[in-house]
């Protein structure tokens, strides 16, 4: 079905209970539903929002459109874990009901401030011609789990030379201050992230442009996020528009990382910049990070692409979000590895251990339920494919070069957005592979987050096997099948 402007953006009081039923039960009913990730119950999901530990759990926000697998009237949606891993919805959405978020609650970010957790949100608002009208706006979530919005904006327009492609604010602590940065754009089509300093909860003092040059910034910034590593600077942001000649990416909209060695957060200025990819996955956008006091630096995904179209569109739904990783740096490179908290969730009743087999000619593992995790030692000058087998074909193959350092994955079935990508890892040395597969999701890992890949595969059936070759090249191969609580 086509979506028109106007029942994208109707009210949300507008849907019949009816419809919801139905599009449920559709979405219920669809075989590429994952078991461990964050999925919408119904419609599309995209950014992670915010991620904090506030009153004695973690709570996370994200985009969503609930009425349809397209992108139309965005609220927060708000989910609750004890470990990162098992997350549960709860009341205290941010929905869109006011002259400011008219046409969107859009990304943002929050902090815990004051016993309170703070929201910074992107109004998204559009006038009778269709022009865009960007404000930042606050709300505050209680310990009593209410949320408020606060009445009036925090940041009522861009600051000077700059367009109303001006959002996705994200909050952040330095040296005992509050700031915050906003991804801009500039009239001649550069991008930019902006930086503010908090004065007040409700007043915010314009900085600067963090100093970053134009070829960096694409033609507009989504979603900036910073964090501060041993001394260095880490910044992961999605410059829409980047050339492709000048830094190479694959996806229709690249999400990478900046590091630097200083930040002067008087001036905006970054020293000695270069630029990384983080994820070489098909599926991978507007990664929020959070600053955490006992677990580093955490960061979560959304597992899909703007303007993409995906299988799962049909069912109903569209979009999962990442497992929660921890964000490091190993000799400056920047490296995402699951947060070691996803063990909650192997299921390990005896019964539904994988069972692996060493063969002359490969390793099998079965008993594979669909979501489950995968992982050996490759040794070093060795050769390894692993095979998820859909029927007499493979639903996903990940061919392993450990000699070169060269790796490739494939799935099947995909037009949009490709079927093939290629990354390299540390060559010539003995690399930890650690793979994830939940249904339609993988998360593929290697030397311990050093390179990652992730995306979505939409095989005709969950896999229930793989296979490892040759037996020589693979070690300490052992699975588990995963479920949440
Ligand atoms: C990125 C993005 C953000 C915006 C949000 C709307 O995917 O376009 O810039 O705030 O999605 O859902």
């Amino acid at each position: 079905a086509t979506w028109s402007t106007a029942a994208r953006y109707q009210p949300y009081s507008s849907w019949a209970p009816d419809y919801i039923m139905k599009l449920k039960a559709q979405v219920a009913a669809s075989k590429w539903r994952t078991k461990t990730h964050v999925q919408p119950d119904t419609g599309l999901i995209n950014d992670p929002c915010s991620l904090n530990f506030f009153n004695n759990k973690w709570h996370l926000y994200y985009q969503q459109f609930p009425f349809g697998p397209v992108h139309g009237l965005k609220s927060w949606a708000h989910a609750v874990s004890k470990d990162l891993f098992n997350w549960r919805r709860v009341p205290g959405d941010l929905l869109p009901d006011n002259e400011y978020d008219s046409h969107g609650a859009y990304t943002g970010s929050a902090l815990v401030t004051h016993g309170t957790l703070r929201l910074m949100y992107t109004g998204n608002a559009r006038d009778d011609q269709w022009h865009r009208h960007s404000t930042q706006l606050g709300a505050v979530l209680g310990a009593d789990g209410r949320l408020f919005k606060d009445p009036k904006p925090l940041i009522l327009t861009p600051p000077t030379g700059y367009t109303q492609e001006f959002r996705d604010p994200f909050l952040f602590n330095y040296e005992g201050q509050t700031y915050v940065l906003i991804g801009g754009q500039r009239p001649d089509h550069t991008g930019a992230i902006l930086l503010y300093a908090k004065q007040t909860d409700k007043s915010w003092r314009f900085v600067a442009p963090l100093s970053i040059p134009d070829e960096f910034c694409g033609y507009m910034v989504e979603c900036p996020n910073i964090t501060f590593i041993n001394g260095k600077v880490v910044l992961v942001y999605c410059p829409q528009g980047l050339d492709q000649d000048f830094f190479e990416y694959e996806n229709v909209y690249p999400n990478i990382a900046l590091v630097a060695d200083s930040f002067d957060p008087t001036t905006g200025n970054l020293t000695h910049q270069r630029l990384q990819n983080i994820d070489k996955g098909f599926d991978f956008y507007a990664t929020r990070l959070a600053n955490t006091d006992d677990d580093g630096t955490l960061a979560i995904s959304w597992l899909g692409l703007p303007d993409t179209t995906y299988p799962t569109d049909d069912d109903g739904w569209a979009g999962v979000l990442s497992y929660v990783r921890q964000l490091t740096l190993r000799d400056d490179h920047v490296c995402l590895y699951p947060h070691p908290a996803i063990k909650s969730l192997r299921e390990t009743a005896v019964e539904d251990l994988p069972v692996i087999q060493q063969h002359d000619d490969e390793w099998t593992v079965t008993n594979l339920e669909g979501a489950f995790e995968l992982a050996f030692t490759l040794a070093a000058g060795q050769k390894t494919t692993i095979h998820l087998p859909d029927g007499d074909h493979d639903q996903l193959l990940i061919h392993l070069d450990s000699d070169s350092g060269q790796g490739m994955i494939q799935r099947e079935n995909r037009n949009n957005g490709g079927s093939l990508r290629q990354f390299g890892f540390p060559a010539g040395k003995t690399v930890e592979i650690r793979l994830f597969i939940d249904v339609s999701v993988f998360e593929l890992f290697i030397d311990q987050g050093y390179r990652v890949v992730s995306g979505r595969f939409f095989g005709n059936e969950a896999p229930t096997a793989a296979r490892i070759t040759p037996p020589s090249a693979a070690s300490d191969v052992v699975s588990w099948n995963l479920k949440k609580d």
